[in-house]
């Protein structure tokens, strides 16, 4: 591997992204992986771009490391010297991750966690291993038990199997054996799995979550834009809405080690009684508001006023139940991404991090309030777009003439 031949070869391997027989060519371990010439190639850019390099790095697989959440792990793990394998489905429609770092650096890998043979490959040789991957919606064989139970717990017993260090689950609060909800019984058996597999797992379970591509204030944006009304479900529910780099920036401080906050060790039940060590942190913003409220926060946002109406439980759950038949009859060609059944029975339930959780803080993570994010992707849904406050003065001028 030394000489001119040697480095081409190496960058090759990294830049494919095979995880199998060629890359056991590189050397594994952070410190052996930090003597290549990638390693020494990522640590150089990084210093050039000013950017924080931990003490020992080495090989993160993110599963669903394309999705909302993903990509900005991607982005620090990369910024952090980390190489990183972005595992998801459709690596072709991935390649916007590759900018993350420098040249081989991240790379889109072809995984499905439905399959054991493809999720064990991926694993292969990581340090650490940050599963992302979660529905809303069912469809097809993505169902809530595949995904959020089946497949979390077959990462982490791949995880345990490879010798991974860390590893990271992304779960949900509402999280509960006992809850209503589909979404949020699998979730629960899910870390009951993950955590039986991998004992050392940190379970991450985040509020609802708000960024520049999120599917919640984005989605009422839209309708708003169109629609005189807001049809509201449970509009007294609560949330505590958390900035998505501060998810990913949980995700960061757990594989980096620095989770020296914590220091009371909080019960985490997993489903049999049997309590766990301190691995499970509720990730929560600053502020919780009820649903109603957080519309008004968004339509201040978007500079819009619109009637919010309350839509009843026992009303909305019979449309939802309308559009999942359509659903079923229509053989997957069309799938509710509008409202499904168990999305009302969901937002029965406050998504809010309990007293005496261990939060972003135990992390050393301030939590980012909404109101310095919002407008800053909102105003794209405003009337005049990004000439919002250019038009806003001019009618200042002119009130003052
Ligand atoms: N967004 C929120 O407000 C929120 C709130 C609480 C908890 N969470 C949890 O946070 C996690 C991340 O959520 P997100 O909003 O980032 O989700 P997302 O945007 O829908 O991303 C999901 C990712 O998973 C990949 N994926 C889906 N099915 C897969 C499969 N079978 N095998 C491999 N990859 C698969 C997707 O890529 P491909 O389609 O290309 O495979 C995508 O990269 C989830 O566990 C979610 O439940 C999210």
């Amino acid at each position: 591997m030394d000489g001119w031949a040697g480095r081409q070869e190496i960058l090759a391997i990294v830049a494919t992204g095979e995880t199998g027989g060629p890359l056991c060519c590189v050397p594994r371990g952070p410190a052996a992986f930090l003597n290549t010439t990638v390693g020494r190639c990522i640590r150089q850019s990084s210093r050039q771009k000013g950017a924080i390099m931990a003490t020992a790095t080495g090989i993160v697989t993110l599963f669903g490391g394309s999705g909302f959440v993903g990509r900005y792990v991607a982005q620090r793990m990369a910024r952090a010297g980390w190489r990183v394998r972005v595992a998801c489905r459709r690596p072709n429609e991935a390649h916007f991750v590759r900018p993350y770092g420098v040249v081989g650096q991240v790379e889109p890998i072809l995984a499905n966690i439905r399959d054991d043979a493809s999720t064990r490959q991926v694993i292969q040789g990581a340090d650490a291993v940050v599963n992302c991957v979660g529905i809303l919606v069912e469809s097809g064989r993505q169902r809530f038990d595949a995904i959020h139970a089946d497949a979390a717990g077959r990462v982490a017993d791949a995880a345990a199997m490879e010798g991974v260090r860390t590893l990271v689950h992304l779960s949900a609060l509402g999280s509960d054996p006992d809850s209503p909800s589909l979404y949020g019984r699998t979730k629960a058996e899910g870390e009951r799995r993950v955590l039986a597999a991998f004992p050392d797992a940190v379970i991450l379970r985040p509020s609802i979550i708000f960024g520049p591509e999120d599917q919640f204030f984005n989605r009422f944006a839209r309708m708003a834009r169109f629609s005189p009304v807001l049809p509201l479900v449970g509009r007294r529910t609560r949330f505590q809405p958390v900035y998505v780099d501060d998810v990913a920036a949980a995700v960061e401080a757990v594989i980096c080690g620095r989770r020296g906050h914590v220091s009371k060790p909080g019960p985490a039940e997993t489903g049999d009684g049997e309590p766990q060590p301190a691995r499970v942190y509720e990730l929560g913003g600053p502020e919780v508001e009820s649903f109603s409220v957080l519309m008004g926060r968004m339509l201040q946002a978007i500079r819009r006023r619109r009637l919010r109406v309350s839509l009843p439980f026992a009303v909305a759950g019979f449309g939802a139940r309308m559009l999942d038949i359509a659903q079923l009859l229509s053989g997957g060609l069309f799938v509710n991404h509008i409202l499904t059944e168990d999305q009302v029975r969901q937002l029965r339930r406050d998504s809010v991090v309990r007293d005496g959780a261990l939060t972003l803080e135990h992390l050393g993570i301030t939590p980012t309030a909404m109101d310095s994010v919002l407008d800053e992707y909102l105003y794209c849904h405003r009337p005049h777009g990004q000439f919002t406050l250019l038009t806003e003065s001019a009618k200042n001028l002119d009130a003052e003439r």
